[in-house]
């Protein structure tokens, strides 16, 4: 959350900065900013909500300059208003700061500065690192890399800053512990710095990503250096990314979001490719090959994860305790992180993360890692931090996701969760060949088949016309689709505010059926498998008091077509793979839903992609 991005070079840095923010929206849009350094001054601007605004704000002001800094933020410490975004100035205006994280021990620092007469002009924990920086400065009279080492030193929490001087106009001092930083090296001697690479990726394909407590300098005389905080000398090491522009722009489509629900049946093309083939009857996650015995022979694996990826793991949970016969623990990263959670020798736990910068899923990782447990990563940013502090790995590569809420992402986390139980329960011998060939063979046939389902638009949009000032919504499912429930529900609350639930379809009764009535949607995953005929009950009971079904079934079906008031079919797969086509409709009734009420599908209120902060 909060994005930064910053540029120093022989080009106008306001136009990149610009562009760069608006890649970087999706990890906050309450306000926004810039700071660039012109003829010896260093011009400031920042408005409150989106990008546009300060775009809006910036006409006619000198937005000149070949080194300046920009901010969209995501509001931890004071409220979303003009004089909390950032940039921050120090006392004298002479320094100016971005930050990403929360300086945790600010309220001290700030006390402490203002007793020495420091003057604060916003609420935020950052502008205390800000006056701290130009107080080292002043008093030891050192450089300004220096000041932003010893500043550091004194604080507590996490940060991304990125901090340009008046008086080193051909620098750009950044930083980094927690939250993430990327160093773009250009191609003409200039430099990008951003909170991942979607604002660097059409000027150069050369990134250095930062390590906790790392100090990059760029300058343009000097090249780029790199120390810790300790002040040693460090060698960065540069990468080449494979990215590409187009993934990173909306391709003909309204809203990425929609974009990246078409985008499926490739994205778990992808997810798959290479590691699984029907035919020769293999499945390998090379990332993980070397820790698959200690995952076989592990009484008890433990998945953490936020939002959902949470939800992901749910679907994770039915996989491996069905397929591999091994006990699985779902946990809230949140939760699980501030417990003492009992980790016995030889558990795994797997961390699932879009982002892979999700700061408690990061956090209860490491809590995991010093109590020795294995700990692997299902990411899909290549290189974020969750990628790198876990002993081994597998990357979803649905590419990047840049509607904040999660789409493709979720049908590539359990794609490769899948993926995973397979190989294990394959290696473990509790799946029959028979089994195992059989579901290979239905896995490959998944983008086929997603691809059916989206064909079903314009029927969602349909549904989603008919209810789409519902104030409320229930979803149900069982087995493994009373996650795809939960995530049908979380999809809509989201980016519609509506408010919606999710049960697993025989707990209604404990309680949410006191509230249908024939105004309340309910939303039900009743495919053909093992509990069919216990949802076909659990949709009686919901007609029996009047609420309204709609329902995802299986091709073919005609018991709940009968009773429904609509239907939308799925194809016929393994019932395993069900949540990989279900979930699909719900995806598309919220968009509609949402498009219809006339929200921001992308970018829906208070929420942000990626949450860098607890
Ligand atoms: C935020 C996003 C969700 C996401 C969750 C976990 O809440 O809005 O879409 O599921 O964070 O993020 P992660 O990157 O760890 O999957």
């Amino acid at each position: 959350m909060c994005g930064i991005v910053a540029y120093i070079g022989k080009k106008e840095a306001y136009p990149i900065l610009i562009k760069g923010l608006q890649r970087l929206e999706y990890r906050g849009y309450d306000s926004a900013g810039v700071a660039l350094l012109s003829n010896g001054n260093l011009n400031l601007y920042k408005k409150q909500g989106k990008v546009a605004n300060l775009e809006a704000f910036t006409v006619g002001k000198d937005v000149s300059g070949y080194a300046g800094i920009a901010h969209t933020r995501w509001a931890t410490h004071g409220e979303p208003n003009d004089k909390n975004a950032h940039p921050h100035y120090s006392e004298s205006e002479e320094i100016a700061i971005i930050h990403n994280g929360i300086i945790e021990n600010y309220d001290v620092l700030k006390e402490e500065l203002k007793s020495r007469g420091f003057v604060f002009k916003s609420d935020t924990d950052t502008e205390v690192l800000v006056h701290l920086i130009e107080d080292i400065q002043k008093k030891e009279g050192v450089k300004l890399a220096e000041a932003v080492r010893l500043a550091l030193l004194n604080v507590t929490g996490a940060y991304a800053i990125v901090v340009l001087s008046k008086n080193a106009p051909n620098t750009l001092v950044a930083a980094r512990k927690s939250s993430p930083l990327v160093v773009g090296i250009g191609k003409e001697g200039d430099f990008y710095l951003a909170s991942d690479a979607t604002p660097i990726i059409e000027y150069t394909n050369r990134v250095v990503y930062l390590e906790d407590e790392e100090i990059a300098v760029v300058d343009l005389n000097e090249g780029f250096r790199l120390w810790n905080i300790q002040d040693e000398e460090k060698t960065p090491y540069i990468q080449e990314l494979e990215m590409k522009l187009e993934a990173l722009e909306k391709g003909g489509y309204e809203h990425f979001m929609l974009k990246e629900i078409h985008e499926q049946p490739r994205s778990i093309y992808d997810c798959f490719r290479g590691r699984l083939n029907a035919k020769e009857g293999w499945v390998e996650l090379g990332g993980i090959k070397e820790f698959e015995q200690k995952i076989v022979n592990a009484q008890r694996i433990v998945m953490v994860a936020c939002g959902t990826s949470w939800h992901a793991c749910l679907v994770g949970e039915y996989l491996f305790e069905d397929l591999a016969r091994i006990n699985v623990e779902v946990e809230y990263a949140s939760e699980f992180r501030y417990r003492n959670p009992v980790i016995n020798e030889g558990d795994i736990v797997i961390a699932v993360s879009q982002s892979g910068e999700t700061a408690d899923t990061l956090a209860a990782l490491e809590l995991a890692k010093s109590k020795g447990a294995t700990i692997l990563g299902v990411c899909n940013v290549v290189g974020s931090s969750i990628s790198r502090i876990t002993h081994a790995g597998s990357y979803t590569h649905a590419g990047p996701e840049i509607g904040v809420a999660s789409t493709k992402a979720f049908t590539a986390q359990v794609t490769v969760l899948t993926l995973m139980a397979l190989a294990i329960a394959h290696k473990k011998g509790t799946i029959t060949e028979t089994k195992f060939h059989s579901m290979l063979t239905e896995l490959e046939a998944i983008p086929a088949k997603v691809s059916e389902v989206l064909l079903a638009n314009d029927k969602i949009k349909e549904i989603a016309l008919q209810y789409k000032d519902a104030t409320n919504a229930l979803y149900l499912g069982r087995g493994s689709s009373f996650p795809v429930a939960l995530e049908g529900a979380l999809k809509l609350k989201e980016i519609s505010y509506i408010h919606a639930e999710g049960y697993p379809a025989a707990e209604m009764k404990h309680g949410p059926i006191a509230l249908i009535d024939e105004e309340m949607p309910v939303f039900v995953v009743a495919t053909a498998g093992t509990s069919y005929e216990k949802v076909v009950s659990n949709i009686q009971e919901v007609k029996a008091r009047k609420g309204k079904i709609i329902a995802i079934v299986t091709e073919g079906d005609q018991q709940v077509k009968n009773m429904a008031d609509a239907v939308i079919e799925i194809p016929a797969t393994d019932e395993h793979l069900v949540p990989l086509l279900a979930t699909v409709p719900f995806q598309l009734l919220s968009y509609h839903i949402a498009v219809m009420r006339g929200c921001n599908v992308d970018q829906p209120r208070n929420l942000a992609k990626s949450v860098t902060v607890e």
